[in-house]
């Protein structure tokens, strides 16, 4: 059975100011989804490791995966060291769960490169849950997983001038990474993107024709420089890559909707076998229930203080939120917005008389939380 508790982390809720990490959150650390047997996610960590251990046998490095790291990080080695600037949204305490103010729940897999790499671990995968303050629809949910792999060349030479060797290493990272898709997919049309991330330069995305439609599947690049010389790798050349585990789940298992990897319904966990890629089988779908909420916006409101206070009242209850209609007073210039949360269950049925008590105890939080006039 899942942990419904986290008892690895006791301190995520800690009274600091800057503390904003909910109950609802809190309880899904170290539930840790991507290590559970025959869950979809382990099944796709493993295939992708599987992948490198067949370069590896094929004379490759070995790639040690890391999927036991705790998501409890610094601001430093998540933000600070790779680059990214100190007025990026995602540092924002809108968009990520802070313990503190120098400490937070990991926003990417891409916080362990500084401190693996000063370990002197330059060949790795990294596996980890992931938190982001986001929107509720059927493919966001706050907590999500990503695999993370880094690679470095000691063989090159290092008279060979810094721009040649990164021409290599982008052409290593854009072969082993279709090798790996193709491991995963099969045969499949890929391309390649131009992207930016503030910790690789060149960086790229890659994308995938699957089922009609191009679907981003990674984000990759040589790693910076600067990035590798601050963790005391001079003069050598990585790549990284970093990929969201659902979204490649509910591509290759068709699960329609991001909760699902939470059920803990056996109609959903039994259709899943470690090394087996399957179609997921709906069991029957609950009718969903929609509720309203108008109200005239405080003046700090942001729609991700809605989206959290939502999510734990009605936690997976909550399938969407989304606005339906929004307005400006002509005379005061006071914004109105009206939005419709989406109440549906996987695994029952939802009363109109739960739903109803769910939603007032939301409107009651709304006011009490982020200051808003209900209208
Ligand atoms: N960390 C990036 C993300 O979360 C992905 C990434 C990893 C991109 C490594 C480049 C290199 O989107």
């Amino acid at each position: 059975a899942f942990a419904t508790q986290s008892s690895r982390f006791p301190d995520l809720i800690t009274g600091d100011d800057y503390n904003n990490v909910s109950e609802s959150i809190a309880a899904k650390v170290g539930v840790n989804l991507h290590r559970q047997p025959n869950h979809p996610l382990n099944i796709i960590k493993t295939k992708i490791a599987t992948y490198f251990d067949d370069l590896h046998a094929k004379g490759h490095p070995k790639m040690q995966l890391f999927d036991n790291l705790s998501p409890v990080v610094s601001v430093d080695d998540c933000f600070d060291q790779m680059l990214i600037p100190k007025d990026h949204v995602s540092r924002k305490p809108t968009d990520t769960y802070y313990l503190n103010p120098t400490t937070l729940l990991r926003t990417h897999t891409s916080c362990h490169e500084v401190p693996m790499l000063r370990k002197g671990i330059k060949n790795f995968l990294v596996a980890g849950d992931v938190y982001r303050r986001d929107e509720i629809d059927a493919s966001h949910y706050p907590v999500f997983h990503q695999m993370e792999g880094l690679r470095f060349f000691p063989e090159l030479d290092p008279a060979t001038p810094y721009d040649d060797r990164v021409e290599h290493v982008q052409a290593h990272l854009k072969t082993t990474l279709e090798g790996m898709v193709e491991s995963i997919f099969g045969k499949v049309e890929m391309r390649w993107v131009d992207a930016y991330f503030p910790f690789t330069e060149p960086s790229f995305e890659l994308e995938i024709f699957f089922e009609g439609e191009w679907l981003e599947v990674l984000g990759c690049g040589v790693l910076r420089r600067e990035i590798a010389e601050n963790a005391g790798v001079v003069n050598e050349v990585g790549w990284a890559f970093g990929l969201g585990l659902e979204r490649l789940a509910m591509v290759l298992f068709d699960i329609p909707d991001i909760r699902l990897f939470w059920s803990q319904d056996p109609r959903f966990l039994t259709q899943f076998q470690d090394g087996v890629i399957t179609k997921f089988k709906p069991y029957s779908k609950y009718p969903p229930c929609y509720k309203d909420v108008s109200f005239w916006l405080g003046p700090d409101f942001h729609e991700n203080n809605l989206y959290e206070v939502v999510r734990d009242i009605a936690g997976d209850m909550v399938e969407k939120v989304e606005v339906v209609d929004a307005f400006v007073h002509p005379k005061t210039q006071r914004e109105s917005k009206c939005f419709r949360i989406t109440y549906r269950h996987h695994d029952r049925n939802l009363t109109n008389e739960e739903v109803d008590a769910i939603q007032l105890v939301v409107r009651e939080n709304l006011v009490q939380q982020l200051g808003v006039e209900l209208r």
